[in-house]
């Protein structure tokens, strides 16, 4: 076999087999096959596509490109969570708590990730202490005795993704959906779980802005996830404006503490509602999805989630006393109110621009090597369709530099639109798809 064969057959619109498929990824993961023609077979599929048969068939050369992880010492059906990304995603930290809670073991892999606010690893170390350099056996240990653990994502984890996602960022070879969605399913499926409740966003602070491109994403997401004999659902939720009030990562920590205590952001709650009872039930922990969010809600109100999240810290040698007591996490030394320049209505948020700020004031990566500031960041106390006045504060910033703040306020006031006239809301939770149907929620 010979790749240039393969470049000239997807230039020509016709469809790879599974033989030639496992060859190209095989030989490029081994860097038999150089990038410049990696690059030239990316470019043919965005221009040409992939089948249905095709894009499983990369899904899975990829997911075997490396480490497969086994879970079985683990007892039960493992369910795990992917969000494609967001402002102010701090989903993680209390999904994980709550359906851990409801007896559904949550051995999680976690990464750092660049961008505005670091990832759920980031995050928690913002608790004293706190470290996913665990072993093998502690993870799994630790899963088997309190319910949850998470590690950082291991460098040999679908290491064919890791390369041909590079290569696609510089080559103008990112969107294409067949790609992406092989992308995020090969290292899901390598991450070993029996259950996938994925999380897509949709709007101005999300990678894919309109609604039709995300559900055609979920879509090929949950029939990868399905023919791979994984149960797979996808969730369509609202991403125009940042998920709850808080964008930073000791902020967002404070955040979903204060929901797992029944007082955050009631559509924080209702995501992990949604998700969580996908993956109750689809571990068999309910005999209904309906029931399943009843358990969920259980854990809010009896405090149990919050317990968990206690235990799991400190089962990863963090600071728990700050789960009880969020004055314990990283505080900034500067605090900004921002005020309201006129009367009105918020009609509209740049989402991806409050992700801005909170990377302005340091609280995101703009290199692999860059160091995060945790206690940074910004709280909105208004969101769209909200009545603002006058003088009123409408956000919050945290920063340990005057003159960064000057700039992040500036970045804030220009991502906001007013109205005069009452504004309505968009839906927040859009769709649901499983393998058997889309459903508009
Ligand atoms: N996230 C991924 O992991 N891969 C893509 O291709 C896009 C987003």
């Amino acid at each position: 076999m010979r790749m240039y064969d393969m470049i000239m057959k997807k230039r020509n619109g016709l469809a790879l087999s599974k033989e030639e498929i496992d060859f190209m990824i095989t030989g490029y993961t081994k860097g038999d096959i150089p990038d410049y023609q990696m690059a030239a077979f990316l470019m043919a599929v965005y221009f040409k596509g992939m089948n249905e048969e095709e894009t499983i068939n990369l899904t899975m050369a990829m997911a075997h490109s490396g480490d497969v992880i086994d879970l079985s010492a683990i007892e039960g059906l493992k369910a795990d969570k992917h969000s494609t990304g967001g402002v102010g995603d701090k989903t993680s930290l209390v999904l994980g708590p709550m359906v851990a809670a409801c007896g559904v073991p949550v051995a999680k892999m976690s990464g750092r990730g660049l961008g505005h606010t670091g990832g759920t690893i980031d995050k928690l170390e913002s608790f004293p202490g706190f470290s996913t350099a665990l072993t093998n056996e502690e993870f799994i240990g630790n899963v088997n005795r309190i319910g949850m653990a998470i590690i950082g994502q291991t460098a040999d984890l679908a290491p064919a993704d890791k390369k041909l996602y590079a290569l696609r960022d510089v080559t103008a070879t990112v969107d294409n959906m067949s790609l992406i969605a092989s992308s995020i399913m090969s290292k899901k499926l390598a991450a070993g779980s029996d259950v996938i409740v994925l999380d897509v966003k949709t709007g101005s602070g999300a990678f894919m802005k309109r609604e039709d491109d995300a559900v055609a994403l979920a879509r090929e997401m949950v029939k990868i996830g399905t023919g791979a004999g994984r149960e797979t659902v996808a969730i369509i939720s609202d991403m125009d404006q940042p998920l709850g009030f808080a964008v930073g990562n000791a902020l967002e920590v404070k955040e979903a503490i204060d929901t797992l205590n029944g007082e955050g952001s009631r559509e924080l709650l209702e995501l992990c509602l949604t998700l969580g009872s996908y993956m109750v039930f689809c571990t068999k922990h309910a005999e209904s999805v309906e029931r399943a969010r009843d358990m969920l809600m259980k854990t809010i109100e009896d405090k149990s989630a919050l317990r968990k999240l206690a235990e799991f810290v400190e089962a990863q040698g963090g600071d728990a006393n700050a789960v009880y007591d969020t004055s314990l996490l990283p505080k900034a030394s500067i605090v900004m109110e921002i005020k309201a320049e006129e009367d009105g209505f918020i009609e509209k948020i740049e989402t991806d621009e409050i992700g801005m700020v909170s990377l302005i004031l340091g609280g995101g990566r703009e290199t692999k090597e860059s160091e995060i500031d945790l206690s940074v960041g910004v709280v909105l106390h208004k969101k769209i369709s909200d009545a603002v006045k006058v003088g009123e504060t409408i956000a919050t910033m945290y920063g340990n530099d005057l003159e960064k703040l000057q700039q992040a306020k500036e970045r804030f006031m220009s991502a906001l639109t007013f109205s005069k006239t009452p504004v309505t809301k968009n839906r927040f939770i859009k769709w649901i798809i499983t393998a058997n149907g889309t459903t508009k929620y």
